[in-house]
């Protein structure tokens, strides 16, 4: 088993902003290509490079489940495990503990998978201190975390599904009770469309799935609204080179949410499930809702539609709205998420990419930023704590 350490000499510069969250101290083991890991940090920016397959997003995935949720690959808990050759599955379950520093103070998060034999399946435990937690949505209590990873590059161009997952996971740094919600509405909604297949009509199963589809349905959509409402002055914006994104939201029952009260939605949501229970008994005709609705991103300055932008383009609106939504939560919550952006500087031209380090120092939270290529971070060299990952280990220069 090999082992990577590494301590921290002296303490890098504090940001001068507001504090966000920073990792402190990570120990992750059997994670992916890692057998074990303990890093101690520093506040500024943590910057991986490596050759590909090192484990540099491997790592930001690993931070990525510090906050509720699938982690960044919304990986299979079990596909996390280190495979080797010596180990049968659910006798190594993956491992992380961090020190965390959050407004709140430091605090040790610990989480991983539980062995099979524990709960009977997938699932991921949570610490807090030491103590188990009940679920892992209390994480969002403590920090929220943002990323950006390269197979985000064709959020703009594919299907809806993607926009939407981006969307709700802004809306959870606020409230981390939207993914309940999220749940609750693709449950009943799947119920429905088993019942509806099997040609199953009593009423009362209908009328109580109808019920909690409308309900959890409006709430789902009045968050993403009020999300996009609260965050399209910030991403109008624009910062420095990044373009303002101008942004929307596409949908039947976000509309309705235009024209009345929540409470007339939902009686509006009710009728069309109900009208289309009837026309549809034994298949599921398609019904409006939030799992259809679409975030729609346009390009201020070129008024041009995200998906038409260049690729470039298209990664700087991105990075804006997560610039964005950062400012935002550190305007109302105080502080801002912790970033993780996994080959971002590659894709910027050198004046994007200063202006990114110079915006990242002012967010007060720590960001993870990885790349190939050493040279991208020269602008931040004296400002950031540099590694090189090489096989699932750690050297700091
Ligand atoms: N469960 C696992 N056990 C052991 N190794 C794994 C596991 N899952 C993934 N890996 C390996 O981890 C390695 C590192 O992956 P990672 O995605 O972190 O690389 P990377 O440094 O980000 O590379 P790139 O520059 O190509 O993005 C890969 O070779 C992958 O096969
Ligand atoms: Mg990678």
């Amino acid at each position: 088993m090999t082992a990577s350490a590494h301590v921290l000499e002296k303490e890098p510069a504090l940001n001068t902003g507001a504090i966000g969250p920073a990792v402190r101290r990570l120990m992750v083991s059997r994670f992916r290509n890692y057998a074990t890991l303990k890093l101690e940090l520093g506040r500024a920016p943590v910057v991986l490079t490596g050759a590909n397959g090192a484990g540099k997003t491997n790592l930001l995935e690993a931070v990525s489940f510090l906050a509720p949720g699938r982690g960044l690959r919304r990986a299979r808990l079990g596909d996390i495990d280190r495979a080797d050759s010596t180990t049968t599955a659910g006798a190594t379950a993956w491992a992380i503990s961090a020190d965390v520093e959050t407004a709140m103070g430091r605090t040790t998060i610990g989480t991983g998978r539980a062995p099979v034999s524990e709960t009977g399946g997938d699932k991921r435990l949570v610490r807090i201190d030491g103590a188990p937690a009940k679920s892992q949505t209390v994480l969002g209590d403590y920090l929220a975390i943002s990323w950006l990873t390269p197979q985000m590059d064709r959020l703009f161009v594919e299907g809806a599904s993607q926009r939407r997952r981006f969307l709700d996971r802004l809306v959870y740094a606020f409230d981390p009770q939207h993914a309940g919600r999220m749940n609750g509405y693709t449950h009943a909604l799947r119920e429905r469309g088993r019942l509806l297949r099997q040609g199953r009509t009593d009423a009362s199963w209908h009328h109580a799935l109808e019920e909690q589809i409308a309900t959890s349905g409006v709430a789902v959509a009045a968050a993403r609204r009020e999300l996009i409402d609260r965050l399209a002055p910030f991403a109008g914006a624009g910062h420095g080179p990044f373009p303002g994104a101008i942004l929307s939201l596409d949908g039947e029952v976000e509309s309705w949410l235009d024209d009345g009260p929540a409470l007339d939605a939902e009686d509006r949501f009710r009728d069309a499930l109900a009208r289309a229970r009837h026309v549809s008994a034994g298949e599921a005709a398609p019904v409006p809702g939030p799992h259809r609705g679409d975030l729609r991103v346009v390009h201020s300055i070129k008024n041009m539609p995200a998906g038409q932008c260049s690729t470039g383009e298209q990664k700087a609106l991105l990075i804006a709205i997560v610039l964005a939504h950062a400012r935002l939560r550190s305007r109302d919550l105080g502080d801002a998420p912790l970033l993780l952006l996994d080959e971002v500087a590659a894709h910027l031209d050198q004046e994007r990419r200063t202006a990114l380090y110079d915006i990242l120092d002012t967010l007060g939270s720590q960001a993870w930023l990885t790349g190939t290529d050493k040279a991208l971070f020269d602008a931040i060299a004296d400002r950031a704590q540099h590694f090189t990952v090489h096989d699932g280990a750690l050297t700091r220069h």
